[in-house]
């Protein structure tokens, strides 16, 4: 039986600088797709997989978000005074369950491998969950949510990334998996490359950004050196824990977007739109116009 993951970390310290200057003065995690920030489409998606803790390591600029995880009094007394209990109902549904996140700073922009160590102590001795905010999987059943049940059919220590496919000429943007034999609805990972040059990828299959870690990883970030674009990179600290635990790759059903660019980030308002019955006929008849005009 493997460790059951109670605990995700979201790293929220990046500047945005893609979304000036949208995002100058207000974190780009807090961009709405349609009417939830992005953070909240992933911590929906962390809660949907049964995480009970979620740990947030944030930036300079950042505070914004930790008042989106709490109650806002004032506003919730004019709504119980103008009768709008749905809407109460919602922001009490979202509001995390008291002493279930934390909230740690990555004080220096060193890369993702030095955010997620920033995490350690809040993470202590366990496995743990990885979701990165720009990427929103949009699927019936959660992306980290379809990657818990493959790693409940693996016994032992194991970590677990979720990947999906690219084409050929955007693959030197992410990291790219090499495949091995199938285990379940998994796979074995044989390589794992950040970033490669044009011609070098071993598969077209990214790393989508959500994972399953096994806190063995924290003493190799510790001394990790830097690699891509001189940042301390993840990547490169999960491939020295390749070399005495196993990684599978898990292809999920669903679609991603990266929402750290602004074509995702559009593409994910659109799709996310249509899927909400709300709103979805009279969008729909938006967008014909528009495209119809184009
Ligand atoms: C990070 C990871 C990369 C992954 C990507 C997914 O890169 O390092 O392996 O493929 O997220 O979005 P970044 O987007 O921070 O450059």
């Amino acid at each position: 039986m493997s460790t059951p993951i109670r605990k995700a970390v979201l790293p929220v310290a990046g500047l945005g600088t893609r979304f000036l200057p949208a995002t100058k003065a207000m974190p780009k995690e807090m961009l709405p797709v349609v009417d939830r920030p992005l953070i909240q489409h992933v911590v929906d998606e962390a809660r949907e997989a049964g995480i009970e803790h979620i740990i947030f390591v944030t930036g300079r600029n950042k505070a914004v978000i930790e008042d989106h995880f709490d109650r806002q009094y004032e506003l919730e007394v004019t709504l119980t005074e103008r009768r709008k209990f749905a809407d109460l109902e919602h922001l009490e549904r979202d509001l995390p369950i008291p002493g279930q996140t934390s909230f740690t700073r990555q004080q220096s922009p060193l890369g993702l491998g030095h955010a997620v160590w920033c995490a350690r102590d809040i993470v202590g001795d366990e496995p743990f969950a990885l979701l990165l905010p720009d990427v929103l999987v949009q699927s019936p059943r959660g992306c980290l949510a379809q990657m818990m049940d493959a790693y409940r059919q693996i016994d032992g220590k194991a970590n677990m990334i979720a990947v999906e496919e690219m084409p050929e000429d955007r693959l030197h943007m992410y990291g790219v998996v090499g495949t091995g034999k199938t285990v379940g609805s998994a796979f074995e990972v044989t390589s794992m490359i950040e970033k490669p040059a044009r011609g070098k990828a071993p598969s077209n299959l990214i790393i989508t950004g959500r994972y399953i870690l096994q806190p063995e990883i924290f003493s190799i970030l510790e001394n990790q050196s830097w690699g891509a674009g001189g940042e301390i990179q993840l990547t490169d600290a999960m491939i020295r824990l390749a070399l005495n635990q196993p990684f599978y790759g898990v292809k999920f059903e669903g679609r991603a977007f990266d929402c750290g660019s602004k074509i995702g980030f559009l593409a994910a308002n659109v799709a996310y739109a249509l899927a909400r019955d709300d709103i979805a006929p009279a969008f729909r008849t938006e967008l014909k116009a528009l495209l119809g005009d184009a």
